[in-house]
């Protein structure tokens, strides 16, 4: 099979923001108790930040980290997580149906944030709590000193503000399963009135509104609107999320539906630029697409997915990544690359143990899951100037299924190309590198690429994660059965690239150009 992918220099998407690269740390399971912090382990630091955790973690280099939640932000007092740790409280979280031992809270966070290298994003609690908390955290981390607020934070050994920049206002308070769930008015006024006092203290911050927590959400769309109708001027960006998932047991459809997110993003840009044109308004709300990933052995109902007994960090939604699933949360990355325009951050969900690239054994050694590949390359060489890709591929009919995934929810989409590409363009340091993904579980794919107004200079590095066996995964015993390998069989010569690409694999192709 034969596919053709040109680009030029000059046809650009956008840029990518740093941003685009984010994760997230939620209280839930073992992501924060024994994933990233685990006092006593034999790899903790003085501070109980598992050393070993936060080498994969700069491996993996994720830039921007989104905390606490997710669903436990719902019903989280962040006062019960500030102070000396033997006086703070146990409580019932009713997100996870465990019992939250407050001895990791926001500073911790902002400790191991630094120790990571990335950019802290806070969520505030618009479940339980509203715009008074919200403010009050906001002076409590950011506000130099002389309240009452940011003096407490000095008296807890914080001396400095966090200056924490970028927040998000709740976490998917359209759905149901959330504490204190709202309609988009309900929501769209405490989303404002938030706002509006959080950047009273501190005008500085950006701020992220809840779009829809899917998009097959059945208020996906009139959500937004109504939402935006009441935040647009008081916010910087709207959410996303996104779990592909192949309960179906349909591989060709499951690595298509990445694509359903390239229509969700298209979708939400337009509703918020209708938005914008309602009021005449030159502002363009940006995209934090901040929770995306392959999630569905360990989802299901509330009852199946915990553990009775309320445990402190129970073993939940560790999800043990396939080859399979690398391939679809490669898609997924190459979407986002290639909305670089209008998704200014995004989240990983999530970093260590639940839904994570990071696995760890309380007390015993981490590894990487099979998704950690294609989003550390990502990461790594996926900085620059994302350039539009012509893909000329043959394509395959497939279907949609939504998160139940039975054939009675089973929809028609557009046939898919085999070939799914981004192409990212580093002019500062020259570089070009292609993002691939054959999703012909059965056919070598002969690439061509057609650069334009590039002069290549060579190969840097060409790499490809496939396997015969799409249900291969990495584990305690086995941590590098899947890895990235050489991919051979790479040709430059009269501006074109030339590649043999394995059935069913992601692989990156980084040229040397001329800088600049
Ligand atoms: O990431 C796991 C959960 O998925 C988050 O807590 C919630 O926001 C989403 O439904």
């Amino acid at each position: 099979m034969k596919a053709q992918v040109t680009i030029d220099r000059d046809v650009a998407i956008g840029d990518t923001h740093d941003r685009l690269f984010g994760a997230f740390v939620e209280h839930l399971g073992r992501c924060v108790y024994g994933g990233i912090f685990e006092p006593g382990h034999p790899e903790a630091d003085e501070k109980g930040f598992r050393r070993d955790v936060l080498a994969l973690v700069k491996e993996l280099a994720p830039t921007i980290m989104r905390y606490p939640g997710g669903n436990f932000v719902s019903g989280y007092n962040w006062e019960d997580g500030v102070g000396p740790v033997e006086q703070r409280p146990r409580r019932l979280d009713l997100a996870w149906m465990s019992t939250e031992p407050n001895t990791f809270g926001t500073n911790e966070f902002i400790d191991w944030c630094r120790a990571a290298d990335v950019e802290p994003m806070l969520a505030v609690n618009l479940g339980t709590r509203g715009a008074d908390a919200a403010r009050n955290l906001v002076e409590y981390c950011n506000h130099p000193g002389g309240t009452a607020w940011s003096d407490l934070r000095r008296s807890h050994g914080w001396e400095k503000p966090h200056d924490i920049k970028f927040w998000c206002l709740g976490n998917e308070v359209d759905g149901p399963w959330q504490m204190e769930h709202k309609t988009a008015r309900e929501y769209g006024r405490v989303a404002t009135e938030s706002a509006k006092m959080m950047k009273w203290v501190d005008p500085s911050l950006e701020l992220a509104a809840c779009g829809s927590s899917a998009r097959n959400m059945p208020t996906f769309g009139a959500w937004e609107r109504e939402v935006l109708e009441h935040c647009f001027e008081h916010v910087e960006f709207i959410s996303l999320h996104t779990y592909l998932n192949n309960y179906a047991d349909d591989m060709p459809s499951f690595l298509a539906s990445a694509d359903l997110m390239d229509s969700f993003i298209e979708e939400v840009v337009s509703i918020a630029d209708a938005v914008a044109a309602e009021r005449r308004s030159s502002k363009r709300l940006m995209l934090s697409f901040d929770e995306w990933n392959v999630w569905y052995r360990t989802r299901g109902k509330k009852e199946g997915r915990t553990v009775p007994g309320w445990p402190v960090a129970p073993k939940i939604l560790e999800e043990i990544y396939t080859m399979g699933d690398a391939l679809a949360f490669g898609g997924a990355c190459i979407s986002l690359l290639n909305h670089a325009d209008r998704v200014k951050a995004a989240c990983l969900a999530q970093l260590v143990n639940a839904i994570a690239p990071i696995m760890t054994e309380t007390g015993g050694p981490a590894w990487r899951q099979t998704i950690f590949y294609p989003f550390a390359q990502m990461s790594n060489l996926g900085r620059g100037r994302v350039l539009r890709s012509r893909v000329e591929s043959p394509t395959y009919a497939t279907s949609y299924y939504d998160p139940r995934g039975t054939q009675e929810h089973r929809f028609s989409m557009p046939e898919v190309p085999y070939l799914k590409c981004a192409a990212v363009h580093d002019r500062d340091e020259g570089f070009l590198t292609l993002f691939l993904l054959n999703r012909s579980l059965d056919d070598v794919l002969d690439l061509r690429v057609d650069t334009r107004g590039m002069e290549l200079l060579g190969l840097d590095r060409a790499e490809q994660l496939c396997d015969s066996d799409l249900a291969a995964v990495n584990s305690r015993e086995q941590p590098e059965r899947i890895k990235p390998s050489i991919l051979e069989q790479v040709r430059i010569a009269d501006g074109q690239i030339s590649a043999v690409l394995q059935p069913g694999s992601w692989n990156i192709i980084r040229m040397k150009m001329l800088a600049a």
